[in-house]
Formats: C-alpha cells, sequence, structure tokens
C-alpha cells in the first residue's frame, strides 16, 4: 500500500473539493470530509475517495473520520486544514457569539483536527500539515478585523508548529489565497453590515463597497477572473514538493507579499497600502 493518503476539511465546495479532485487525478488516497457528506454526488462516485462526515468544531466527528482514515488506507500523509469561512463587518457590528464562532472554526478547528492527525504523523515520523490562510493572514483590511485575525493567528500558529515538528520530520506549511470567486463569504455578511447606528451603517457600506471593488480589481488583473484551481494546484504542490512555509496564491496574494519583501518596515508598507484600502475621503 505505497499510495499517499491525504484528509482534507471542508471538501463539500470551494478549494477544498479542488483539492481533493486534484489528489485523486494524481493517484493518491483521498478523505474528503465535510459536514454534510449525504449532499455530495460527485465526491463519491471516484475511487480510493472516501466522503466522510467532520465538523472541525467538533472533536468526536474528527476523531471518527481520522481513525476511518487509519482503517481504511493505513496512513495520513497529508492533512489539508481547509475549512472555514469570512465575512465582512466593522468590529463593533460583530456580536461576541459572532466573533467566537469564526474562532471556533478557523483557528480551534485547525487546531482541533491537527491535534488528532498529529500522533499518528509522529509515529510515521513523517507527515504535512497544509493551513489554508488568506492573503488576510498578510494584511488586515477594512471591514475584515475579525477574519483576519482568525487568519493572523493561523499564520502564528502555523510557523510556531513548523519548528516544533520539524525534528520529526512534519512539515507545516500555509497556504494563503487571494480573492476568488468561491467563498460565499459575503453570504455571511450582509445582515451584520446593518447592524449598529446609522453612522456606523454609513461607515460600513462605505468601506466595504469600496473594498469590493479593490478586491475585484485586484483579483481580475489582466482581465481574467481569477481561477480556484490555481489554490488546488498550490495545497498539492505544497504537499508533494519542497516548498517554504509561507506560499500565497493569486496575483493580489502575490503582489501583497513581494509589497511586504521589498517595504522598509511594516508600517511603510501599511502607508503604503492605505491610499489603495480606504476610499476617498
Ligand atoms: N475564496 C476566497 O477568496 C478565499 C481567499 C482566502 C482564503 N480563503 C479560505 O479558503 C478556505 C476555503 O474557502 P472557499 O473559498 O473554498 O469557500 P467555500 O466554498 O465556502 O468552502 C468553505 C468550506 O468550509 C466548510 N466549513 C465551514 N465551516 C465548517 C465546519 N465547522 N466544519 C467543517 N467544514 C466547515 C464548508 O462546509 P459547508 O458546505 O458545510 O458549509 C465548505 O466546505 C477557507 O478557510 C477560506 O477562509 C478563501
Amino acid at each position: 500500500m505505497n499510495q499517499k493518503t491525504v484528509l482534507i476539511t471542508g471538501a463539500s465546495s470551494g478549494f477544498g473539493k479542488l483539492a481533493a479532485l486534484k489528489f485523486q487525478q494524481s493517484g493518491w488516497n483521498v478523505v474528503a470530509t465535510m459536514r454534510s457528506p449525504e449532499r455530495e454526488t460527485d465526491l463519491t462516485q471516484l475511487e480510493n475517495v472516501v466522503v466522510t462526515r467532520l465538523d472541525v468544531t467538533e472533536p468526536a466527528s474528527i476523531e471518527v473520520a481520522v481513525k476511518l482514515t487509519i482503517t481504511t488506507f493505513g496512513t495520513i500523509d497529508v492533512l489539508v486544514n481547509n475549512a472555514g469561512y469570512g465575512g465582512h463587518s466593522l468590529f463593533e457590528q460583530a456580536t461576541d457569539e459572532n466573533i467566537r464562532a469564526m474562532f471556533e472554526t478557523n483557528v480551534f478547528g485547525v487546531m482541533n483536527v491537527s491535534r488528532a492527525v498529529l500522533p499518528f504523523m509522529r509515529q510515521q515520523k513523517s507527515g504535512c500539515i497544509i493551513n489554508v490562510t488568506s492573503m488576510a493572514g498578510m494584511l488586515a483590511a477594512p471591514t475584515i478585523s475579525i477574519y483576519a485575525s482568525t487568519k493572523h493567528a493561523v499564520q502564528g500558529l502555523t510557523e510556531g508548529m513548523a519548528f516544533d515538528y520539524k525534528p520529526f520530520n512534519i512539515r507545516v506549511k500555509s497556504v494563503l489565497p487571494g480573492a476568488y470567486p468561491t467563498t460565499r463569504f459575503n453570504a455571511n455578511t450582509s445582515d451584520i453590515l446593518k447592524a449598529g447606528d446609522a453612522e456606523l451603517v454609513a461607515h460600513a457600506e462605505k468601506l466595504h463597497t469600496h473594498l469590493q471593488d479593490v478586491a475585484q480589481k485586484m483579483a481580475n488583473q489582466g482581465g481574467q477572473v481569477a481561477d480556484p484551481q490555481e489554490v488546488a494546484d498550490k495545497i498539492f504542490e505544497c504537499a508533494t514538493q519542497d516548498t517554504p512555509i509561507n506560499n500565497p496564491v493569486g496575483s493580489d496574494a502575490e503582489m501583497l507579499a513581494g509589497m511586504i519583501a521589498k517595504a522598509d518596515s511594516r508600517q511603510a508598507f501599511i502607508d503604503q497600502v492605505t491610499p489603495l484600502l480606504m476610499p476617498p475621503v
């Protein structure tokens, strides 16, 4: 049984589903996990793919999915922590409940699944954990302070764990996508953006509209709509090749990473992007 095995979270749609297909087409065993596997009709048809339930906020479901992976395929070579969601709001518009829920999925979810898989990887003395963060893990733009703080948290987790687990031959990396037309990001946004007093709502709308415009222009550089397959390909590259710990993907994310690398200081970088991110006064 030499075939390698990947477990992917959030494989019901977007990058997670495309990554599941990419690994399967490349001859891997794939455990495609999701909250509602009964709705999946494509991945269930494929050879060497097991579709099973895993909610990253429910440790019991994680334990069952990890056990199933080991009993079915014998190993977990790669874990892709992809499940996550975002949304726009000013900080004051998000309730404590909204914020904690996003941290539960985007941050504690990554920790929960990693915690379940690491003992097997240590035993194997090999493995790779790939966390799908975001370009919002490099820069917190207007109206995404909460989302960006979850992705910054996972960036810190990734870099720290990369040190911790290097002696065990376990690589820990992140893929930082720019803006892609996969996400249901805005589906979580509309109500929250209307919360608060009139001044807050008007300000939120103004920042949000401007940011949407900028994001669209950046993601469509060269007149092309950003292709989410790029992210699935980058995840696969991280799993199979010797890549850096941080892997921006997409013209916008790569441009930001380049600006950060060239800037004299963090403040110089922030000063450079402020006129782009903030609407004219
Ligand atoms: N698209 C972008 O522009 C973009 C940019 C940067 C980073 N990202 C990140 O990329 C990752 C994938 O997003 P996507 O763009 O592919 O969006 P997507 O199509 O909305 O996929 C998100 C996936 O996460 C799953 N999920 C949400 N909460 C979960 C939970 N508690 N347990 C298990 N699965 C859960 C969703 O499952 P359900 O079907 O059950 O809801 C879905 O499969 C996310 O971490 C996102 O933050 C996206």
